[in-house]
């Protein structure tokens, strides 16, 4: 039994679609999400830039005596979970890698597109993953640029966000396409618009599985609280407008409480 809270971080309210799954998995937990909506987006950034907000956002979480730490984003995981691992070896860290490997055992096509920031697909870990499980798979790398602000507006249904998805997919889906994974926490929120706009394929989709992930830990490690669970917002930027674009996303009041 371990009473002390998890931490988990994002740029924005992208990460909370991890935390939501990571608290239907575990209600007693309690988390303390670190929103970095001053410096959103992470996407277009230097990777040394959003590595220097990861390090800066862990040493406020370890403040709050976290016993592990979900970084939320694809973007951060790509610019620094591993030198996050090195500087704290003692913290249990999951990471978001896209889901390239799910995607190619899925996909019938055998092409898949993976959506996501710049700077996770210009990044060495994505390479990585592509190089080790894409395989024998054709994968057509998508940028979504602007996507994640439309999220942070709560704009993620309506003919705006449509016309952008048919825009930035459209070419992929045309050229035999039929998974698209979900490269960035952001777009777990758009997975209905996706499925909407090109119904014959299948969106792949990692947030649970990075919940799963952190829960695993826990207890092998006999590491899960006996409650009582909640959710803590810490946010560098405006929190009511957070808080506007939790309740536009759908996040009811329970889901939204925050304490601090
Ligand atoms: N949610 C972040 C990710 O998973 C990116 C959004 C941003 O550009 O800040 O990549």
């Amino acid at each position: 039994m371990d009473a002390r809270p998890v931490g988990a971080f994002d740029s924005g309210v992208g990460g909370l679609a991890v935390v939501r799954a990571f608290r239907q998995l575990a209600p007693a937990e309690r988390v303390i999400y670190f929103a970095d909506s001053a410096w959103f987006p992470y996407g277009p950034r230097p990777p040394a830039e959003v590595r220097k907000r990861a390090f800066a956002i862990t040493h406020r979480l370890l403040e709050s005596d976290v016993k592990l730490i979900i970084v939320a984003c694809n973007t951060a995981s790509a610019a620094a979970l591993r030198e996050l691992r090195e500087a704290f070896p003692g913290v249990p860290f999951v990471g978001m890698v896209p889901g390239v490997k799910p995607a190619a055992l899925r996909s019938k096509s055998g092409h898949v597109a993976v959506l996501a920031t710049a700077g996770t697909l210009d990044g060495e870990l994505y390479d990585r993953v592509v190089e080790q499980f894409g395989r024998g798979t054709k994968v057509t790398a998508v940028a979504g640029t602007g996507l994640a602000d439309m999220v942070e507006r709560g704009d993620i249904s309506g003919p705006a966000i449509a016309a952008r998805l048919e825009q930035l997919l459209g070419p992929a889906v045309g050229r035999g396409a039929d998974t698209v994974v979900l490269g960035c926490t952001h777009y777990a929120f758009l997975g209905e618009a996706i499925t909407r706009l090109f119904p014959s394929v299948e969106v792949v989709d990692t947030s649970e599985a990075a919940a799963r992930r952190a829960v695993d830990l826990l207890c092998d490690a006999d590491a899960l609280s006996p409650g009582p669970g909640g959710l803590d917002l810490i946010v560098s930027g405006d929190r009511q407008r957070l808080r506007a674009t939790m309740a536009a996303l759908g996040f009811t009041p329970a889901e939204q409480e925050a304490n601090r």
